[in-house]
């Protein structure tokens, strides 16, 4: 019903704007139908990362991909049904509900997960949020805004006009197969990205349009074959030089555009390290930056670096392990911390990954990884001291994060963990704290959740360290 409500408004809202297009109407539609029936409309037009929606098996170490938590407050979810504060995104395929005693709004995994069908849909909710914005009809400042406003008619509309917009309006498939009649040429991304490069690119543009640009071009560059043309047709040399702008704002999306087209694209790396990016991504974390900033940088410098061993070599030697630690100096950074911690967690995983298969084709790899020598600087360093540390933070992904590491680092820090009784006391704490949610998670029919997780690598730490 919600669905019919959503289509009438902006059938209304695309008339006056005078660009009215099957295909903007279409994907309002489809877009608008899905994010209302989440009962989270202010949400749906903030990004889902598919990363969290993903399962961390613990097969592939866990990453950021694109993930920012930072724009992004993640919500949780577990079988239980929890209060979602204000500003906080709930991943998709969670169920939402509003709590009619307190008035807030409650979320929980859904009975039978489908996590993989979900991120797919994301994705596809996301493209089609995207092509509203590529279509250049709407900015998602004015997209907020008529949400905004639905969300406030959507009772008044509901109930006076549901039967006429019951006349009035198609359902989706009804518009879908008109608008396959119409045959309406798409652009292709390659064109998209041609566009978006020029607008980026061109002195005329403002401030505000080279970011609107930059956000789109992170959507494309995501896929391997566009971000193998974003090279050729050099906007990647021209977001690394992005990385030096004395805007902000553009040095982050800069960042984020990298990180993105970087992410497993070995040909984007060596193009990127070739483009002096790995100097430019360590000054951004080493010295005075917004953190919105860094966080994009920290990004960018795992996706360079990840799967990449001579980039981690080169990135040893300009000292990069010690800019990461530097960032445990600064006050307010534990966000940042906990994201250096998971850069270190994976390039040691990665490298014991390889070590240990023992197929010949891997030789050279392993020739390559046997350069990184991770094991001095850490102990140099004292990242045996630093990483415990981060235990004491409130939020359970980052501990999830944090243990992750330290059961990482036990064989090299084992002696330091031993002497450490802030962290002894802290895993006490960890440990009670865990058995009551994972007893609660039990008695919900939950027998292996998130926080059983949790207590299994709390207790395994401590016995380890026993
Ligand atoms: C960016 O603009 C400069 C100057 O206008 C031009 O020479 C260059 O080719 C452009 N680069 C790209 C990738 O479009
Ligand atoms: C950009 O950064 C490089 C080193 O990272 C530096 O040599 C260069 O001067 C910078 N350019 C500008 C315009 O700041």
């Amino acid at each position: 019903m919600r669905g019919w409500v959503a289509m009438s408004h902006w059938a209304g809202l695309l008339c006056t704007a005078a660009k009215v297009s099957l295909l903007l109407l279409l994907v309002s539609a489809v877009f608008f139908q899905s994010s209302l029936s989440d009962r989270v409309p202010e949400f749906a037009l903030t990004k889902i990362e598919e990363s969290d929606i993903k399962d961390d098996s613990g097969k592939e170490p866990i990453t950021d991909d694109d993930a920012d938590p930072e724009d992004l407050e993640v919500f949780y979810p577990t079988h239980q049904w929890q209060a979602v504060r204000p500003g906080q995104a709930v991943p998709a395929g969670s169920h939402v509900r509003l709590n009619l005693q307190t008035g807030e709004r409650e979320a929980r995994l859904p009975d039978s997960e489908s996590g993989k069908s979900d991120a797919k849909e994301e994705k596809r909710r996301r493209r089609l949020n995207k092509m509203d914005i590529d279509t250049n009809s709407f900015t998602s400042q004015e997209l907020k805004k008529a949400l905004a406003k639905m969300k406030e008619n959507e009772k008044a509309e509901r109930t006076a006009h549901e039967e006429e917009v019951r006349k009035k309006f198609r359902p989706i498939e009804q518009l879908k197969e008109e608008f396959e009649k119409l045959n309406v040429k798409m652009e292709t991304d390659y064109e998209i990205m041609d566009k978006l490069i020029s607008k980026f690119n061109s002195s005329a543009s403002t401030l505000d349009e080279k970011v609107a640009a930059l956000y789109d071009l992170e959507y494309y560059v995501h896929q391997v074959d566009n971000a193998k043309d974003f090279l050729s047709m050099g906007g990647l040399r021209l977001v690394i030089e992005g990385l030096n702008s004395t805007e902000a704002v553009l040095k982050e999306h800069a960042a984020f555009v990298l990180g993105a087209a970087l992410s497993s694209n070995p040909k984007v790396q060596v193009e990127a390290i070739e483009g002096g990016a790995l100097q430019k991504l360590l000054v951004i974390v080493a010295t005075e930056q917004p953190q919105a900033v860094k966080k994009k940088a920290l990004f960018a410098l795992s996706s360079l670096l990840r799967h990449f061993p001579y980039a981690q070599q080169q990135f040893l030697k300009l000292g990069g392990l010690q800019v990461l630690r530097g960032l445990f100096r600064q006050p307010g950074t534990s966000a940042l911390c906990v994201r250096a911690v998971t850069l270190l967690y994976d390039l040691i995983v990665e490298k014991m990954l390889l070590e240990d298969s023992q197929h010949s084709d891997h030789m050279e790899k392993v020739q390559q990884y046997r350069r990184v020598q991770l094991v001095p600087a850490v102990l140099e360093q004292d990242w045996c001291v630093a990483v415990p540390g981060l235990l004491a933070l409130p939020e359970h992904d980052a501990r999830e994060k944090v243990l992750k590491a330290v059961s990482v680092l036990m064989e090299l820090c084992r002696e330091r963990f031993r002497g450490d009784t802030a962290l002894s006391a802290t895993l006490g704490m960890l440990r009670s704290e865990y058995e009551e949610l994972a007893a609660a998670e039990r008695r919900d029919g939950d027998g292996d959740g998130y926080f059983q997780e949790l207590l299994g690598a709390v207790n395994s730490i401590v016995r380890e360290l026993s």
